[in-house]
């Protein structure tokens, strides 16, 4: 989570004179207090009523984390998320073509595989924790196996499109941005579902974005030789 230091000159300065003694003492007590209360809520508040909360659907007996996690009997040959409890799909993919991508889009890699065991509709979203489940996906939210007309994933990141001044979109000195996330192995990242959406809705923004499309920001982090 993000920490946002307090300037504490400016404080001191605008408090009466007897209240001064107090605010070493306070402040960091205040701010431990406001620290525990976050971090405490942080997943649970984002995904509450987010279109991945499940918990009034009448299939999870009101729980929100259960499709997906479970802390027990998960799914332990999963490692792109801890303790998976959804049922895996096991279609097989049309990936994006064109003439003129310069990488190749191949198989959906793991934690696309994850999103897709809900998405492509082949598994229902109820079939978890062992059940076998009836409710289907449908609607826009319903990609299909055919993902020659969605944005390619399992696609390597080669530095593509990104024009020299636009490096910090994802290079920072302290790591990266958060902007857009990257899955595989170094030397061999790539683009999935999650490097433009966040599961947890951890942005809070529509459709689960990690970057918000006005003026198109979320396609300019990657494609900004457009600009
Ligand atoms: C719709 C499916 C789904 C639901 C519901 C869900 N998660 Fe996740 N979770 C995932 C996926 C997928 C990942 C891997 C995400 C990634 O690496 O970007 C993940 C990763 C995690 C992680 C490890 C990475 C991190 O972000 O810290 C934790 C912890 C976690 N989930 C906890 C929870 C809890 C607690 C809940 C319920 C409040 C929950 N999740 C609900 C799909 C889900
Ligand atoms: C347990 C099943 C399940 C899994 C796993 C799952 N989703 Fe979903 N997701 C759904 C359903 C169902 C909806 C549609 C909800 C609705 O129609 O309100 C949805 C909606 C969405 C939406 C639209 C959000 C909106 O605000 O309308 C996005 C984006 C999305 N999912 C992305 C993902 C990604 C990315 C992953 C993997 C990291 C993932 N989902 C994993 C079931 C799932
Ligand atoms: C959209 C995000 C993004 C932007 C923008 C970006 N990079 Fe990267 N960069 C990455 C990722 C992800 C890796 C790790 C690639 C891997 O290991 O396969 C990386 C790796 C690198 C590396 C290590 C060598 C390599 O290729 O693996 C260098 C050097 C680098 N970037 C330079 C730059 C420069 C210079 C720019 C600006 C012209 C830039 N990057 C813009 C995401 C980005
Ligand atoms: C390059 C970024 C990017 C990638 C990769 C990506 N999406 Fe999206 N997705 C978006 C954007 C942006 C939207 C917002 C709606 C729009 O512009 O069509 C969206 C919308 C959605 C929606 C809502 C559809 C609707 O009309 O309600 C779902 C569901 C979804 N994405 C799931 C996925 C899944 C599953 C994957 C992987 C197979 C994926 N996305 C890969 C950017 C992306
Ligand atoms: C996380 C980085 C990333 C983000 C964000 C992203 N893209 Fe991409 N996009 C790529 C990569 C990588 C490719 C494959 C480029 C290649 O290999 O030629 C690609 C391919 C494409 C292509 C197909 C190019 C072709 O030659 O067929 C289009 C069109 C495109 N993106 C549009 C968008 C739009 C619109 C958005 C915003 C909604 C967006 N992208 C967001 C990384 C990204």
């Amino acid at each position: 989570m993000e920490v946002v230091l307090v300037d504490q000159s400016h404080v001191r300065r605008s408090l009466p004179r007897p209240a001064i003694r107090w605010v070493p003492m306070i402040l960091p007590v205040l701010l431990a207090i406001l620290l525990v209360s976050f971090s405490g809520s942080y997943t649970h508040a984002e995904i509450t009523g987010s279109a991945h909360d499940f918990s009034s659907s009448g299939w999870t007996a009101g729980e929100i984390c259960i499709p997906c996690h479970t802390p027990h009997g998960a799914d332990s040959t999963v490692v792109t998320a801890p303790l998976w409890n959804h049922e895996p799909s096991t279609a097989t993919y049309t990936p994006y073509t064109s003439d003129t991508l310069d990488e190749t889009a191949g198989d959906p890699g793991p934690i696309s595989k994850l999103c897709l065991s809900c998405h492509d509709g082949t598994i229902a979203l109820d079939s978890f924790g062992g059940k076998t489940g009836a409710n289907v996906i449908g609607g826009p939210a319903l990609l299909g196996t055919d993902l020659t007309d969605d944005h390619p994933i399992g696609i390597r990141w080669n530095h593509q499109a990104i024009a020299p001044g636009f490096c910090a979109n994802c290079h920072l000195p302290g790591g990266p941005t958060g902007k857009v996330e990257f899955y595989g192995a170094p030397g061999d990242m790539r683009i999935e579902c999650a490097s433009c959406h966040d599961v947890h809705n951890g942005r809070s923004l529509p459709n689960l974005l990690r970057t918000t499309t006005a003026g198109s920001e979320l396609c300019f982090v990657c494609h900004n030789d457009k600009i």
